[in-house]
């Protein structure tokens, strides 16, 4: 029972569509109607600049990072990584925008950050790494997200965190199927400040 309350409320953590709520309160834009459309940190950054990305960014971290410190903080019985997960699937697949949300990097990093902040702060330094040489968000956010599989075996994290992040990876790649297909034809955006 426990199990269900956490999970319906880290779904709906995860489906507050902070880049709508941003672009529509702050800008009056629907951000789903400009750039590459998707309803993400980077989209944010592209359209409405660096105030609102980073207001995104931060916001859709702590939503995986608040889904999985609720149940810690009310000492619960549960495994806090499951209740993440769906604190990401709520933000890629949100109740409160048509079940169309983001491409899951940055509350996927909040979920980690909630539970392994070495880990956190690792693939972020690769994430600021592969971006400054390749210049694509899209191709640095799925190297990081396999390159933090590599990282959670040489901390020696848990097995399930392990097991996490795997399926993190595998889930990234799978949400940038459309920016793999544009980086091969050459028409993926590159960031041009870095
Ligand atoms: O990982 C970056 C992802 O958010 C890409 O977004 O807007 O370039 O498709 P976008």
């Amino acid at each position: 029972m426990e199990y269900v309350l956490f999970i319906i409320i880290a779904y709906l953590l995860g489906s507050i569509p902070s880049a709508l709520i941003v672009g529509k309160l702050g800008y009056k834009i629907d951000i789903r109607e400009h750039g590459s459309g998707n309803l993400g940190a980077t989209n944010t950054f592209r359209v409405l600049g660096i105030k609102a990305g980073t207001i995104v960014t931060l916001s859709d971290i702590l939503k995986g990072t608040i889904a999985t410190l609720i149940p810690l903080f009310l000492d619960a019985d549960v495994y806090r990584l499951i209740i993440g997960l769906f604190a990401v699937l709520g933000h890629t697949y949100p109740l409160f925008a048509k079940f169309k949300g983001g491409k899951a990097v940055a509350t996927s990093g909040g979920i980690i950050l909630g539970v392994s902040p070495l880990l956190f702060i690792s693939a972020v330094i690769v994430f600021l790494l592969t971006l400054y040489l390749s210049k694509y968000v899209s191709l640095s956010s799925i190297i990081t997200a396999v390159i933090a599989v590599v990282v959670a075996v040489l901390l020696k994290e848990d097995i399930g965190l392990i097991f996490v992040v795997c399926a993190l990876a595998a889930f990234v790649s799978y949400r940038h199927k459309d920016n793999i297909k544009r980086i091969r034809n050459g028409t993926e955006p590159k960031i041009t400040w870095m």
